[in-house]
């Protein structure tokens, strides 16, 4: 069937907020020790001991805002360890990954160069389930006071003369599992006393939020929506995409059979699910949607590579990983009037991930990819689109094959991304653009490939890159396109 879908270029839906391209690095594996972080001893070429080449990728995508230090790892991160001279820090054994010697090179003030560098905005989660309200507190005044107070004064010492700019602070992560176990009421309550002590500073506006739902943990939501919603300004919810099972067998990254490509996709649909339940909890407490969803983990989750340390999650980056990305925005953007952050899972070398890297080494991976063509959608209007679209089945279940989002930017220009999810067939679409004055030029991107798994090696690196796409015509207002199987599309207007 041909799939048709209209484009309301004059009817808005409101503003793609930027951070929801957001990004998430964590003390775990190679991510940040190998990844970003070579030291500047390092024969690796890099700047104050970040390396280059993963910079300048990075910077290249735009990051918004990055999420540090954990994940799991922020709860048992304590950051007075992480300041002051290098060779004097703390050396810790990262129990929750890997159980490797942590050696705190880099900490407070080696994260804050990096998002300088990037030009992004921090997002630093801090330690509930080990650490006090002291701890968490002094960290606030530490980074963010301006003026003469103990934390200050340290900073002053450790090199930094005037204070950074902090917004986004999460209290706490994964509060129901490695963060401390508890329940929903128990954390609700620590929620409320430890983010009574992260200040606001001089003008420095925090934007708090608290741990949230685990997937589908619906009672989650509405005891903290109930018990401490008026004391944040956001609240997460995590959800990994996983073919098999969590304990048992996630599924292997590359040369999986073709019935995970459909479960994959499957699964990664279902965040929109999730996203509307959980937020028609906020809604009954949050009817202005004032208190953002903030979704600071998401992306594939397989079993690790064979022969690497399987508490470093290292896996490989197909096409598959690609579409699953591209779903995700499609959600994200339709869901923009309540999502306001999320941090995909994780930049370097963990889980789904933007570049890998092996010593010098370093490669894109298809995912990187989907957030290069996404990123004219940070901060654009997201237009209002009517599909009606066919389905693409496989062993008696179905899913849509096709979606389209669009959105419009500052310039007037209209960005419109379309995927097809179907390993195999191709797709038609007639797209209307209503409200549109003229069609001058439309330029297009394409990413896909052969073979489900099709992904980059360090020998390979340009096997899944985006090319040039042609394959549409328009006339009349009316934009005739064909995606083939497994392709992500950027038209730009
Ligand atoms: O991203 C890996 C881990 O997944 C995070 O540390 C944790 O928050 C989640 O369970």
């Amino acid at each position: 069937m041909t799939n048709s879908i209209v484009i309301n270029a004059d009817v808005s839906k409101g503003k793609i907020n930027r951070n929801i391209y957001g990004h998430f690095a964590e003390h775990l594996g190679r991510c940040i020790y190998e990844g970003i972080w070579v030291g500047e001893d390092s024969p690796i070429p890099n700047t104050n001991g970040i390396r280059n080449d993963v910079l300048e990728a990075l910077k290249q995508i735009n990051i918004p805002v990055l999420r540090w230090p954990g994940g799991c790892f922020a709860d048992e991160y304590h950051w007075k360890d992480g300041v002051g001279p290098r060779s004097e820090r703390k050396r810790m054994v990262n129990t929750h990954w890997g159980g490797v010697v942590e050696n705190n090179h880099f900490g407070t003030h080696e994260f804050m160069m990096l998002c300088d560098f990037l030009g992004c905005e921090p997002y630093i989660c801090g330690n509930v389930g080990s650490g006090t309200v002291q701890e968490m507190s002094e960290w606030v005044e530490y980074m963010t006071f301006d003026g003469e107070s103990p934390m200050a004064n340290w900073r002053q010492e450790n090199g930094r003369e005037k204070p950074w700019e902090l917004t986004y602070f999460g209290v706490g992560n994964e509060n129901w599992g490695c963060g401390g176990n508890m329940r929903p009421e128990y954390y609700a309550d620590l929620y409320r006393r430890y983010q009574t002590y992260v200040r606001n500073y001089g003008n420095n506006k925090i934007y708090k939020i608290a741990g949230g739902a685990n997937v589908d943990d619906y009672n989650w939501t509405e005891v903290l929506m109930r018990e401490a919603g008026r004391l944040m300004d956001g609240l997460s919810l995590h959800y990994y995409t996983i073919p098999g099972e969590f304990w048992t067998g996630k599924g292997s990254a590359t040369g999986f059979p073709e019935d995970e490509w459909f479960i994959t996709m499957q699964k990664a649909l279902h965040m929109d699910e999730l996203i509307t339940k959980h937020s028609t909890i906020m809604d009954k407490y949050d009817p202005e949607k004032r208190v953002g969803m903030i979704i600071d983990e998401w992306g594939t989750w397989f079993d690790v590579e064979e022969g690497t340390n399987p508490g470093f999650l290292y896996q490989q980056n197909t096409i598959r990983d690609a579409l699953v990305a591209a779903v995700h925005f499609h959600i994200f953007h339709k869901h923009s009037d309540r999502v306001q952050m999320t941090n995909i899972a994780q930049t370097v070398n963990v889980l789904q991930a933007m570049v890998l890297t092996e010593g010098e080494k370093m490669i894109l991976t298809p995912t990187y990819h989907v957030f290069d063509m996404y990123k004219v959608h940070q901060d654009a209007t997201v237009l209002s689109v009517d599909a009606t679209v066919g389905k693409y089945k496989y062993n008696g279940q179905e899913v849509d094959q096709v979606s389209v989002s669009a959105s419009q930017d500052k310039n007037g220009k209209v960005n419109i991304s379309l995927y097809n999810i179907d390993h195999k067939e191709s797709a038609a679409l007639s797209l209307q653009l209503r409200g549109l004055k003229e069609v001058s030029s439309i330029t297009g991107t394409i990413l896909t490939a052969e073979t489900i798994d099709a992904h980059n090696t360090f020998e390979q690196p340009e096997v899944v890159a985006p090319a040039e796409f042609t394959q549409f015509t328009v006339s009349n207002g009316q934009l005739d396109v064909t995606l083939p199987p497994m392709s992500v599309v950027l038209l730009t207007i």
